[in-house]
């Protein structure tokens, strides 16, 4: 197992900053994944830290060696294309092979870490098969096998769910994220997709335009988004700009559109307005007189809770209804 850090990371591509001086810890064995939107910078990383790209400043260490200058085969590293990459005219064992064959690795040996890893990947009885003749979930779990059969010290997988159907890709997610906890190797994953970062990562990393949002574990980044736009990134955020009404000790009162009012902590820097994220299941309204709290989309349209709703569990715009318990019954 290894640990990767990147120290202040810059790619620059003709002067214009596609990396902006990124720093990351990924410790031994863990899942980490870049999310973010299409192109911040997600692959570029990947690609740094593979060496196919090379660092305009900045450091990456592989447990605290600089490897910043080396040569992609002496990185020791496997990684995974969306795009599978398979050679078509050889066979999937041939595939697998062929990564060994390349580093000299003696024949009989070759054959057995073949073996090994085709069990790894459930493909055995596909040995002789060429990728053609495979489905793409097949076909993943060859690059995935190719990657492995080095046994390399990280793994790094750019979307290699993308070309993949939904269910497909769910069952994928689950035997790459089972097959990374049994070979215990430090895996980097980038994707854009939040579930399949939320479901699958000790670590999550957001990106947007070159530079770091925020890193931490899925319940973190869930829970308490560090800015807006990891909020509505992350996809649970009903944010609402509404007026401040009452401060007391340590809360603020906010007007809620139909009359009710929501204390929420003080924030830092007290304002005229305050916007907050409501996010499903966490927030608590309560009712000020005979109105009846409310709560609202993001496009900020008053979403009436309906009893029927509130029994459900659900309100009308599809977060959890945090009126079930408070509001008065009609
Ligand atoms: N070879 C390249 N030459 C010039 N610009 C590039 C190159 N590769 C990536 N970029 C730019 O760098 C930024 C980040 O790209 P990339 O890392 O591929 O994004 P992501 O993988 O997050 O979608 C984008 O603006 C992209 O256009
Ligand atoms: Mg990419």
């Amino acid at each position: 197992m290894t640990e990767v850090s990147l120290l202040s990371l810059v790619k620059s591509y003709g002067g214009t900053p596609a990396l902006r001086g990124i720093s990351l810890k990924v410790g031994h064995g863990q899942f980490v994944s870049l999310l973010g939107p299409s192109g911040c910078g997600k692959s570029t990383t990947l690609r740094c830290i593979a060496g196919f790209e090379e660092v305009t400043d900045g450091r990456i260490l592989f447990d605290g060696k600089d490897i910043s200058r080396k040569l992609p085969e002496d990185r020791d590293i496997g990684m995974v294309f969306q795009s599978y990459a398979l050679f078509p005219h050889m066979t999937v064992a041939q595939n697998l092979a062929f990564g060994l064959e390349m580093r000299k690795v003696p024949k009989a040996r070759i054959a057995e870490r073949v073996a090994k890893t085709l069990e790894l990947v459930q493909l055995s009885p596909y040995a002789e098969r060429y990728p053609k003749a495979l489905s793409g979930g097949q076909q993943q779990r060859v690059a995935l096998g190719r990657a492995l059969v080095i046994e390399p010290a990280i793994l790094l997988l750019d979307e290699p769910l993308a070309n993949l159907d939904a269910k497909l890709r769910d069952e994928m997610r689950g035997f790459i994220r089972d097959l990374q906890k049994r070979v215990g190797i430090t895996t980097i994953y980038v994707t854009h997709d939040q579930n399949e970062a939320m479901t699958m990562s000790d670590l999550v990393v957001v990106m947007f335009d070159g530079d770091i949002a925020q890193a931490g574990s899925p319940q973190e980044i869930y829970n308490t988004p560090a800015t807006e736009q990891v909020a509505r990134f992350v996809g649970n955020a009903n944010i609402l700009d509404l007026d401040v009404t009452a401060s007391g000790a340590g809360t603020v009162e906010i007007a809620l559109p139909g009359g009710a009012s929501l204390a929420i902590p003080a924030p830092a820097a007290p304002a005229a307005r305050s916007g907050i994220m409501a996010a499903p299941g966490r927030c608590a309204i309560r009712t000020t007189g005979s109105k009846r709290a409310m709560v609202c989309d993001a496009a900020g349209r008053p979403a009436r809770p309906e009893p029927r709703g509130c029994r459900s569990g659900r309100g009308r715009t599809g977060f959890r209804c945090p009126c079930a318990a408070r509001s008065p019954r009609r």
